[in-house]
């Protein structure tokens, strides 16, 4: 049985003051919930603040990106061993504003995902097609070559310790949901890639997640489809009351 994942990708928003209160504003509205997890992934200014309010609640700590290398003359950059020990458990690999913003290849997608299993940090994989792709009817072609390359070398014990987020470009930030037959779909050709690249065990073990434009009004019918194991919000993970709400549409 998989235990949905709610998760909070923050992007580029909140000073360590504001992360900070926003975090500790989710802790007291979320301190009794129980068969879901919740994961907040702030800006990595914001990560230890986020972590002293955190402490004592059932939320988990994510960042939103990383280095492959451990260390090393990187200016800029954040490794995983830095990011275990500011108190993360996840970190989201391969967001598709990293990939069409910062030129972000499959090839370091799957080096990130390595680096973050070595140091026993869940990466969160973001997959999803962009709107020409949908409408020239390559969605699932696009995604399963980036499943494929994020995939790439790792065994079956790696795989299953990863979560995978469906985040199609065109509901990224635009108020366009996938509904949720459409995202249903697309989870279940990603669990039968899974399934044919490790085993069925491994792919029922993955979490799949739905991302791009989650809000509390459609969160519901989004997590009751059977392939939809959570998601991974934006925009509304910024505002507590919404956050919420939408974590306790998934219990
Ligand atoms: P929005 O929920 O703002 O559409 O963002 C989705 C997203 O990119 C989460 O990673």
């Amino acid at each position: 049985m998989r235990i949905s994942i709610i998760a909070g990708n923050w992007k580029m928003y909140k000073t360590e003051e504001e992360a900070f209160l926003l975090a500790s504003d989710l802790k007291r509205r979320l301190n009794d919930v129980a068969g879901v997890k919740v994961i907040i992934c702030p800006p990595f200014t914001g990560l230890s603040s986020v972590k002293k309010a955190i402490e004592n609640s059932p939320i988990l700590l994510g960042a939103q990106n990383m280095h492959w290398e451990e260390k090393g003359a990187y200016t800029g950059e954040i490794s995983s061993p830095m990011l275990l020990t500011a108190g993360c458990k996840y970190v989201i690999i391969g967001h598709s504003e990293r990939r069409n913003l910062f030129f972000e290849t499959d090839d370091a997608v799957n080096l990130k995902i390595k680096s973050a299993l070595k140091f026993n940090l869940s990466p969160i994989i973001c997959l999803g097609e962009k709107l020409d792709q949908r409408e020239a009817n390559k969605t699932e072609e696009v995604v399963e070559n980036q499943l494929r390359r994020a995939f790439k070398d790792l065994s079956v014990q790696e795989a299953e310790k990863t979560v995978i987020a469906y985040e199609p470009v065109w509901a990224i930030g635009t108020g366009k949901t996938a509904t949720p037959q459409q995202a249903n779909e697309a989870h279940l050709f990603i669990r039968e890639l899974l399934s044919s690249e490790f085993s069925r065990e491994c792919a029922e073990k993955i979490n799949i997640l739905y991302g791009g434009s989650v809000k509390p009004e459609n969160s519901r019918e989004l997590l009751k489809m059977s392939e939809i194991d959570g998601a991974l919000v934006g925009g509304a993970s910024l505002d507590a009351e919404s956050f919420e709400k939408i974590v306790r549409s998934a219990t």
